[in-house]
């Protein structure tokens, strides 16, 4: 791997030892000294475009715990308010000497824009480009899932193994949702069924060739009657600030038929779990007695997090002979 684009570059291997390495990474995560020498003198540059919360401070944490310099540029308060190309903030960048440049972009395909152009010498890393792909949110999720669904708890039943015959269901804005097709790819690779479930108006055109099934209808998926029994669930947010035009009847009409409530949690298998990749509507595609309730594994998540982007940052720029 020389750089992290898109979930549907991963092959079988690549995406578990991604999660294998962050088994690791998560394993130091427990220490009382959480920092390891792995990039040391190596310099990582977050390059916000978009706004975000936990991919950027999460991105930052991971650098900073393998020691790299991190610069953190935001395109708000940066030249990039003057009217800056991308082109011309990747050279500044690169004239610093970036080894690594984490991108998040309202575009699709900028990341691998950045990454064919020669603009920049350094692995690029997609943190959500556009409407397109977020590989690492994608892994996280992944990661999450198997420490709940394969072996009995403990990490060494789990290196090695991928997501075969789980089955998701996916819920929400699929059309705006980065995650949804990061996460449709790389649940397809690890050999698990994914059940898109959203109102016909939130699906992109063409996801009857994604390798997954689609149903306008929550219950039915949830009860198992789309792909069989249902090993988690994942909410999608509903991204009111893509929407120009009205895209369900109201608010309370997309929560009566595609949110997430305590009842609807009890139609799923004692096991299953509950993610959402945030930031949340509380009361719109989640209920909080449902984000917060036994089954959610959303904090972990952000947690998670941090140890997948460990192991991205660590794959993509010491390789596998440090
Ligand atoms: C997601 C994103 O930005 O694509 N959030 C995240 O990275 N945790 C999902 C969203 O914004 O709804």
């Amino acid at each position: 791997m020389r750089h992290l684009l898109s979930t549907a570059d991963l092959s079988h291997a690549e995406a578990v030892r991604v999660l294998d390495v962050a088994e690791q990474m998560a394993a130091t995560q427990q220490r009382e000294i959480k920092k390891l020498p792995t990039l040391r003198g190596r310099t990582v540059v977050n390059l916000f475009f978009e706004d975000s919360t936990r991919t950027r401070i999460s991105f930052e944490t991971a650098a900073k715990r393998l020691s790299a310099d991190v610069i953190t540029f935001s395109a708000k308060g940066s030249s990039v308010s003057k009217g800056e190309s991308l082109k011309d903030t990747a050279l500044t960048l690169q004239a610093m000497g970036a080894d690594a440049v984490v991108i998040r972009h309202g575009s699709s395909g900028a990341p691998l824009r950045l990454a064919r152009s020669g603009w920049t010498s350094g692995a690029v890393l997609n943190a959500g480009d556009g409407t397109h792909e977020h590989p690492t949110q994608a892994l996280l999720d992944a990661f999450t899932l198997r420490r709940h669904l394969v072996g009995g708890g403990d990490a060494a039943d789990r290196v090695g193994a991928d997501l075969a015959g789980r089955h998701v269901v996916v819920v929400g804005d699929v059309l705006h949702s980065r995650v949804a097709r990061s996460n449709v790819h790389l649940l397809h690779v690890l050999g698990a069924r994914t059940t898109l479930v959203a109102p016909p108006t939130l699906l992109p055109i063409g996801v009857e060739t994604w390798p997954c099934e689609v149903s306008y209808d929550l219950d039915a998926a949830l009860a198992g009657d789309v792909q069989g029994p249902v090993d988690a669930v994942m909410a999608l947010r509903v991204q009111l600030e893509r929407m120009d035009a009205a895209y369900f009847p109201s608010a309370r009409e997309y929560s009566r038929r595609y949110g997430i409530d305590a009842a609807r949690l009890g139609l799923l298998p004692p096991h299953a779990s509950l993610l959402h990749p945030g930031p949340m509507n509380r009361g719109l595609e989640i209920t909080a007695e449902a984000a917060d309730g036994a089954r959610s594994r959303i904090v972990e998540q952000v947690t998670n997090g941090v140890a997948v982007r460990m192991a991205a940052l660590y794959l993509l720029l010491a390789g596998e002979d440090a």
